[in-house]
């Protein structure tokens, strides 16, 4: 198993929490030598805690921490800018995991305010196209090069859920981008994964919503096993980047068979 996805460049959005940290230690357990990880998340200190980890456990990697918001231009600007490059590449493997849940106290006739609105969408959606185009554009289609883009999705990309309007359309909206982008662009290998329930910050949520009935559902799942073991999670999806059998741009669920 180890090193079976070859020589690789991936860049991992989102890594300073629990399941992002998991997936990070199982990929790295998956890359060959002279592999490279660029990691990032708004928050430094985490990024080091968990790259001086990969690093002990893969001393043949080089591992990348970049602490930006992704919402922002600079952002996006400084992350290109230290992408490594290792040679001979043989997949780029571009996961696009950091996301937020939104003010769930509102319902969408609360949300006036096209500053707040504009302001979730930067992070959730804008960044995620154009991380995606400015990353396909430096690194573009060549002989032995597998180039794959993962989109982590939900549920609630197909499934309304009250006072989640905004994490609703946001992950609607990418799971539509990257279906599109599959049909642009057949080379690339464009992947909707949706984790089951982890047991995460965006979980920790009910406290702050105030509908009822949805509170009790997430509530329930807390506490009934429902929420997936962060590793058992990671693990499927990367059993499914090796298989590689998947329909390019296809949206599929934890739960699928
Ligand atoms: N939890 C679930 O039940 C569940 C279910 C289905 C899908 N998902 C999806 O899985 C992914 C991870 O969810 P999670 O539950 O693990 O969430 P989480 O624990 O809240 O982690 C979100 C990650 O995004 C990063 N992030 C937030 N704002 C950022 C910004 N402005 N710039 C850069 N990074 C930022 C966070 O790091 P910092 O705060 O340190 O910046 C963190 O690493 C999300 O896309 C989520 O939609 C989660």
């Amino acid at each position: 198993m180890e090193g079976s996805l070859g020589r690789t460049l991936c860049i991992l959005t989102g890594a300073s929490r629990a399941f992002n940290r998991s997936l990070a230690l199982l990929l790295v357990s998956r890359m060959a030598a002279g592999s490279a990880l660029l990691i990032n998340s708004s928050n430094y200190g985490t990024l080091r805690t968990l790259s001086a980890q990969l690093g002990k456990a893969r001393p043949d990697l080089q591992v990348v921490c970049v602490s930006i918001n992704l919402g922002g231009q600079a952002g996006l600007q400084r992350l290109l800018e230290v992408l490594p490059r290792p040679p001979d590449l043989q997949r780029l493997l571009l996961i696009h995991d950091a996301g937020t849940l939104g003010d769930v106290s509102k319902h969408i006739v609360d949300f006036a305010d096209p500053e707040e609105v504009n302001g979730y969408w930067a992070l959730n959606v804008t960044s995620t196209l154009c991380l995606t185009a400015r990353i396909l554009g430096a690194f573009p289609s060549s002989p032995g090069l597998k180039r794959t883009v993962v989109n982590i999705s939900s549920l609630c990309a197909v499934k309304p859920t009250k006072l989640w309007s905004l994490y609703c359309t946001g992950k609607a909206a990418r799971s539509m981008m990257f279906s599109v982008l599959a049909e642009e662009e057949p080379s690339v290998r464009v992947l909707s994964y949706a984790p089951g329930p982890l047991d995460t910050e965006i979980q920790g949520s009910p406290q702050k919503t105030k509908d009822l009935e949805e509170k009790q559902t997430l509530n329930q799942a807390r506490f009934s096993q429902i929420l997936v073991d962060w590793s058992v999670y990671a693990k499927k999806l990367l059993d499914l980047l090796e298989e590689d059998t998947f329909e390019s741009g296809a949206h599929i669920d934890f739960f699928d068979e």
